[in-house]
């Protein structure tokens, strides 16, 4: 009785991690679609400059509508070792993380979700994000005068220039409430 009790505990424990990947996974498919999408949009809209300031006031409201009623389940955003908002700073937890893939680029870790425990026993999830040929206009190392300028009015303290195109720029995290 006392091992089927451990056995089934196993069990069940595994099948909720699975769960947890798997929701995870889902929702950050959906912030970074939801994300670029309105980013796009917006640039052939407006331009790179109203973009900018357009990502400053949207970003949160764009990645709460994508999250909708899984918002009562699961915290979630960006960070990165370079950032440009500092309220995406990383949490304690996210450190150690950064520095393994900091500088790196696209396929030189080998991507297996990133999964582990606090020791509240909630679960993280982390998923790499590289930076493809539309990021440099906002976080290459030859941005253009007038977005460089909108960048430092909105965001002061900004360290999220001079990435290359594929090299690791951040993570989006999903964590357990
Ligand atoms: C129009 C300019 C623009 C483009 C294009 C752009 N970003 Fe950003 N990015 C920003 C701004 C502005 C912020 C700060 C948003 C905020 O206030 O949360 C930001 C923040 C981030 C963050 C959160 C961490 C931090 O530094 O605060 C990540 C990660 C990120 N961008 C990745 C990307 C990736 C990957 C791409 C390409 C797929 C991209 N960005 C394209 C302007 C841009």
């Amino acid at each position: 009785m006392k091992w089927f009790l451990v056995l089934s505990s196993l069990l069940f424990s595994d099948i909720h991690a699975q769960d947890f990947q798997t929701e995870a996974k889902n929702l950050t498919d959906d912030l970074k679609e939801s994300l670029m999408k309105n980013l796009s949009e917006k640039i052939s809209k407006d331009g790179v400059v109203e973009a900018v300031s357009f990502c400053h006031l949207n970003v949160k409201s764009i990645a709460k509508a994508a999250a909708a009623d899984r918002i009562k389940k699961y915290e979630f955003g960006r960070t990165s070792h370079k950032i440009r908002n500092v309220d995406n700073a990383p949490q304690p937890w996210a450190e150690d993380y950064l520095k393994d893939f900091e500088g790196k680029k696209k396929g030189e870790i080998k991507m297996t979700p990133i999964i582990f425990k606090l020791d509240n026993g909630k679960r993280v999830y982390l998923r790499p994000l590289y930076v493809e040929a539309k990021c440099l206009l906002c976080h290459g190392d030859n941005v253009s005068k007038n977005i460089h300028d909108k960048i430092q009015e909105l965001y002061p303290k900004d360290k999220a220039l001079g990435f290359k195109l594929n090299e690791f720029r951040g993570f989006i995290w999903v964590k357990e409430k």
